[in-house]
């Protein structure tokens, strides 16, 4: 799907534009997140998402209920260089994060020598069958966002069927950018939604709160805050 380049909303997104024009050019609807961790890594580019915090949006979301993960188990999807994974994993978490990125793995395993967290590559598109059902917090921060059309239903139906009887999905995603042009893409009211649908004939999630926040961060308009339990 090929899309239109126009001028960054920050300094930073253009690397982030060129790579992801030239792979969903080629019909390759993930194969640039590859090539800007390895262009990062190279040092002739930067990764936009880069930032030591973790997501404020999730730290408030796990302070407002005390949050304390000792004795469960967090997966968090498309952990980048692990900023969220480390901060579950500090709050008592036994944490699983993957990203289809090799080298976004690799980088995240060097940045936090010691680490509890379990760092692997896998794929969202087709998430190892092992994990069905395994966790008891699943987040999924800002990553179906910077999938193109034709990929994110299926994105979107395989984050739910992680999650544990009785657990906890946590998305976050962009509601509204500052540019027509992506990524990322925001997702629809209709998107969220479709977290807590489940795998077609599999078992849906309840909807515990779908929030629309006005303060998106630096580059975005908008985000999504929404939360799922699992029956059981
Ligand atoms: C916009 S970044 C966000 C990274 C991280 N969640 C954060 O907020 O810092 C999207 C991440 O999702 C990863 N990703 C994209 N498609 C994926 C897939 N199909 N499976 C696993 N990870 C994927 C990318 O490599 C990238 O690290």
């Amino acid at each position: 799907m090929p899309i239109k380049l126009s001028p960054g909303v920050s300094e930073r997104e253009p690397d982030t534009r060129r790579l992801a024009a030239e792979s969903l050019a080629e019909g390759d609807a993930t194969g640039w997140f590859e090539k800007l961790y390895a262009e990062a890594a190279a040092g002739t580019a930067e990764v936009p998402w880069d930032v030591p915090a973790p997501s404020r949006h999730l730290a408030a979301w796990a302070q407002h209920r005390d949050l304390d993960g000792h004795g469960r188990r967090a997966l968090v999807v498309g952990c980048g260089l692990g900023r969220d994974a480390e901060f579950l994993a500090g709050l008592g978490f036994a944490v699983t994060a993957f990203d289809i990125s090799a080298t976004a793995v690799r980088t995240a395993r060097q940045r936090h020598p010691g680490s509890a967290v379990s760092y692997v590559v896998a794929d969202l598109l087709d998430p190892p069958a092992a994990w069905r059902g395994g966790y008891d917090l699943v987040l999924e921060s800002n990553n179906v966002q910077a999938l193109p059309a034709d990929v994110r239903a299926r994105a979107i139906a395989n984050v739910g069927p992680l999650v544990a009887p009785g657990g906890t999905l946590l998305v976050l995603a962009a509601a509204a950018t500052g540019s027509p042009d992506g990524p990322p893409w925001p997702l629809s009211r209709a998107e969220i939604d479709a977290f807590g649908r489940g795998t077609p004939g599999g078992a849906a999630l309840q909807t515990v709160s779908v929030e629309h926040i006005a303060d998106g961060g630096e580059t975005l308009v908008a985000r999504w805050r929404a939360e799922f339990r699992a029956a059981g």
